[in-house]
């Protein structure tokens, strides 16, 4: 086996071991890896590859997409109800700073922490992805002529945006001491923690609420433009979403020993909050039903996820709720039926089949 300076290792910046023996693919791991972290070759992760390319396929630029509707809707006294702002606002507000939160959790705890190279290349990648879903906030608020300052204060300001950035801050801030590292079951764990509270969470169930508002729109002809850059981050996010579950299963493969009876009850309560979280947040943003949603449908929605989330990491249900109140959903994160969703003209992507990875 190659041996590394445990620091050195972890970073992949630590002095060159010259002549030291070729890695053999079987030294690397997720965690606490000591093969060197610099060599993608031989490839151990091809999960993690595979969405690498994925992602770069999915290319795509908010800018590329045409606003002209949305800007008169938005202007048109008329265009939207009184509910629909509010909604909107606050759905933007909420997605303006998690996609930069989300970022910050990446690049500052979890690639660290990751010490398998082909892990770090589609981090990399997600980062890049992160930052073209702010820059989406940022051109929707240049473009409708939103309060930036309103905007962008909402994680500070709404209470049920703030309780769920708050509730997730918790799990990154475990790690941001920059003498946090893994080694111990006590770390390890701490670090799982992230990756649940970020990945399955924060991506895979605080996300949902928002894209089917904004799709709901979509549907009915309303801020086409804003729908299908959500229908392009939704894409990216099913990814993000996958990634992590993979991250996190293959962690509890090579570390058995952290998946404890303890440590699974502890997810799951996570998980249940995170939905109390959500459904608080559905209310605050529809007080009233529209668009075919209401904040009963979006529990029932939210069980649906959080039992499906529980599920792909390997947890048995908690709501036991079966039926998808929305199962238009998944046709709406199907690019290549979306012409006929929105009867709207669709950039063509290389889409691959990232879609399958709901
Ligand atoms: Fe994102
Ligand atoms: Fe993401």
């Amino acid at each position: 086996m190659t041996t590394f300076d445990a620091s050195a290792d972890a970073t992949g910046l630590g002095e060159i071991e010259v002549g030291a023996a070729r890695i053999n693919v079987d030294d690397k791991r997720m965690i606490n890896a000591r093969a060197d972290v610099n060599q993608l070759l031989p490839m151990k992760y091809t999960w993690a590859w595979e969405k690498y390319l994925a992602g770069c396929n999915n290319h795509w630029m908010p800018t590329e997409v045409a606003m002209q509707a949305d800007i008169a809707l938005w202007k048109s006294p008329d265009g939207l109800t009184e509910d629909e702002r509010t909604m909107l606002k606050r759905n933007l507000g909420f997605f303006a700073t998690a996609e930069s939160l989300v970022a910050n959790n990446i690049v500052l705890a979890v690639y660290r922490q990751i010490t398998n190279p082909e892990c770090r290349q589609y981090l990399l990648r997600q980062a890049f992805e992160e930052a073209v879903h702010t820059h989406t906030f940022q051109y929707i608020c240049e473009s409708l002529g939103l309060v930036e300052g309103e905007l962008f204060n909402m994680y500070r300001e709404v209470p049920s945006i703030s309780d769920k950035d708050a509730w997730a801050l918790k799990y990154t801030q475990n790690l941001e001491n920059p003498d946090f590292e893994t080694g111990t079951p006590e770390a390890d764990q701490n670090f799982l923690r992230d990756l649940v509270a970020f990945y399955v969470i924060f991506e895979g169930m605080w996300f949902y609420t928002g894209f089917a508002q904004i799709l709901s729109l979509g549907r009915r002809n309303k801020m086409i433009g804003i729908a299908e850059q959500y229908q392009y981050i939704l894409r990216d996010e099913s990814i993000h979403l996958n990634f992590g579950i993979d991250c996190i299963n293959q962690i509890k493969i090579e570390n058995p020993h952290l998946w404890t009876e303890e440590f699974q009850a502890e997810i799951r309560t996570m998980l249940t909050e995170a939905c109390e979280l959500e459904v608080a947040y559905a209310r605050d943003t529809m007080p009233r039903g529209m668009l075919g949603l209401s904040a009963e449908l979006i529990e029932q929605y939210m069980h649906f996820i959080t039992d499906r989330r529980a599920q792909q990491i390997g947890l048995a249900p908690i709501f036991g709720e079966t039926e998808n109140p929305f199962p238009w959903m998944s046709e709406a994160m199907d690019l290549k039926k979306e012409k006929n969703f929105f009867e709207t003209r669709v950039i063509e992507y290389q889409s691959g089949g990232a879609l399958d990875w709901d």
